[in-house]
């Protein structure tokens, strides 16, 4: 199927539902990939930060993406990890794809990974796919449809008081080269709560906000193909995505607060207090 302009033109629910439709076909099309190297790894290496891995298992991926999307919508520009930006800067479309989230446990056989399909449209993530291929969990979302994981419906957790929260963070590849760590900030919310997990896979920590399982999430040093799935899956569970500050998140800042709502306010004014070490 191929999108006319016309259709662009007049952007509604059910152009969401397609577009869902296309990310959905993408994530599952890539998690077949990941499910056959799992375990079967030939090629591990570092793509240039220590600690930062690329294996044969990203670049197959990728490729089953950009498959479905050249074949579903051709004209649209697609920002990929491993490929880089492609096509037309001037659209008001743009697909981030994480083909891989979580490579560093991919390679240890931790199986906390997801593709990660996102579609922003005029600069907002307006739909999004999180897919782990090995606990086959599926997490979509479309602006306005709502969140489902396994096409159930999904909500973020009633969690009120940050002492009562479980947290989710991570650390940038760039943390042997810069002061700006986020261990402080990780320090000082693990004294607070009742724990703070690094799980190591961006996408799927918010779409474990998205169905409750964490209460809130933060980091920094993020790219835009961990984010904007992730952002609408959030959002559409009844969350709340804002910058550390709670003003309006900015993905290209790479930092991110995403929370049940219930706890943002508390969370951000912690963020706010961290000294750092
Ligand atoms: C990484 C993961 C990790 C986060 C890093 C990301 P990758 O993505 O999402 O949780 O802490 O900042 O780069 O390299 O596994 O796709
Ligand atoms: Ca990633
Ligand atoms: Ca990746």
């Amino acid at each position: 199927m191929i999108l006319t302009a016309q259709l662009h033109e007049f952007m509604n629910s059910r152009h969401l539902e397609i577009f869902l439709d296309i990310a959905t076909e993408a994530a599952l099309s890539a998690g077949a990939i990941l499910q056959q190297y799992w375990g079967n790894l030939q090629e591990i290496r570092e793509k240039g930060r220590p600690g930062d891995l690329v294996t044969e298992a990203d670049k197959a991926a990728e490729d089953a993406v950009l498959a479905v999307l050249k074949r579903h919508v051709p004209d649209h520009p697609i920002l990929a990890e491993e490929s880089g930006q492609m096509g037309d800067r001037q659209s008001e479309f743009l697909w981030a794809i994480d083909p891989l989230d979580g490579t560093t446990n991919y390679a240890h056989q931790y199986p906390f990974v997801a593709v990660s399909v996102g579609l922003l449209i005029e600069g907002v993530p307006q739909v999004g796919v999180v897919y782990n291929p090995i606990h086959q969990e599926l997490f979509r979302a479309a602006k306005g449809l709502g969140a489902t994981q396994n096409r159930k419906p999904i909500q973020v957790s009633q969690t009120q008081e940050l002492d009562r929260s479980l947290l989710v963070t991570g650390f940038a590849y760039d943390r042997r080269q810069t002061s700006d760590t986020n261990y402080a900030e990780f320090c000082h919310l693990t004294h607070l709560t009742q724990g703070v997990r690094r799980d190591g896979a961006a996408a799927l920590d918010l779409a474990y906000v998205a169905c409750g399982r964490l209460d809130g999430y933060w980091e920094r040093g993020l790219s835009m193909w961990d984010m904007a799935a992730g952002v609408v899956l959030v959002e559409e569970a009844g969350g709340l995505v804002t910058a550390y500050d709670q003003s309006p998140v900015q993905l290209e800042t790479g930092r991110i607060l995403a929370t049940n709502g219930k706890i943002h306010q508390q969370l951000s004014h912690e963020l706010s207090q961290v000294k750092p070490i």
